[in-house]
């Protein structure tokens, strides 16, 4: 039997993570077997790298903190996702490659080749390993970020700005265009009910 890999993607601040949790919980409630993970994580090397690389007082380059992204990965991927799929359960995951393929590439304003480089970089990593549905919590970086602000979190990303957040954005926009069979808009900007009722809208389609 094989599981189903659901991905929740979006700038910081979307509320994507809540919106995980609330999909968990209705989807026990009906009896199939969830998981909840998220990246960089999910083991404790990932969890080790999302300390350094999350880290504002430690600057890394572009390049290492791609690499450092996609070891965790490659660490996630065949300890957990794998494994769960592969016992037929249905894993939910705070962030995968399109977060990659956004924040160490199109928000970097990086050419085709760069991003083409990344793509083989985290197959390779990943397993060759695709979401089936990927939820890109959307909306304008003001709306999401106010929100996030009252929780007090910072780290480096979220210390680049508004700015930045409009080029995770537009990057996020324009994977969703590529690929709009498996990359579901999600207007994060409403009440959290009328967010989940659209989440669930989208998983119950693919299930
Ligand atoms: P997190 O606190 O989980 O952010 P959020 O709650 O917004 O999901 O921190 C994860 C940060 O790591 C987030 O800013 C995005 C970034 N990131 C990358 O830059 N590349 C990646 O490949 C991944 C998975 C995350």
């Amino acid at each position: 039997m094989q599981g189903i890999f659901i991905t929740f993607e979006g700038m910081d601040g979307g509320g994507k993570s809540t919106q995980l949790h609330l999909a968990a919980e209705a989807l026990r409630s009906q009896g199939c077997q969830v998981i909840t993970t998220r990246e960089p994580g999910g083991t404790s090397l990932a969890e080790a790298v999302r300390r350094l690389v999350l880290d504002p007082d430690a600057p890394l380059t572009n390049t290492t903190q791609t690499l450092l992204f996609l070891a965790a990965r490659s660490e996630h991927v065949n300890k957990i996702i794998l494994p769960a799929l592969k016992a037929g359960k249905i894993v939910l995951c705070d962030r995968f490659a399109d977060s990659t393929f956004v924040y160490q590439g199109l928000a970097n304003s990086c050419s085709p080749e760069h991003l083409e480089k990344l793509r083989q970089l985290n197959a390779f990593a990943a397993e060759n390993l695709q979401p089936a549905l990927t939820l890109l919590f959307d909306g304008s970086p003001e709306a999401l970020l106010s929100r996030r602000n009252l929780r007090g979190v910072t780290d480096r990303f979220e210390k680049q700005g508004t700015d930045f957040q409009e080029k995770l954005r537009q990057g996020f926009l324009q994977l969703a265009q590529a690929e709009p069979d498996r990359i579901k808009i999600i207007n994060a900007e409403p009440e959290q009910e009328a967010v989940f009722a659209q989440v669930m809208d989208c998983i119950r389609q693919i299930l």
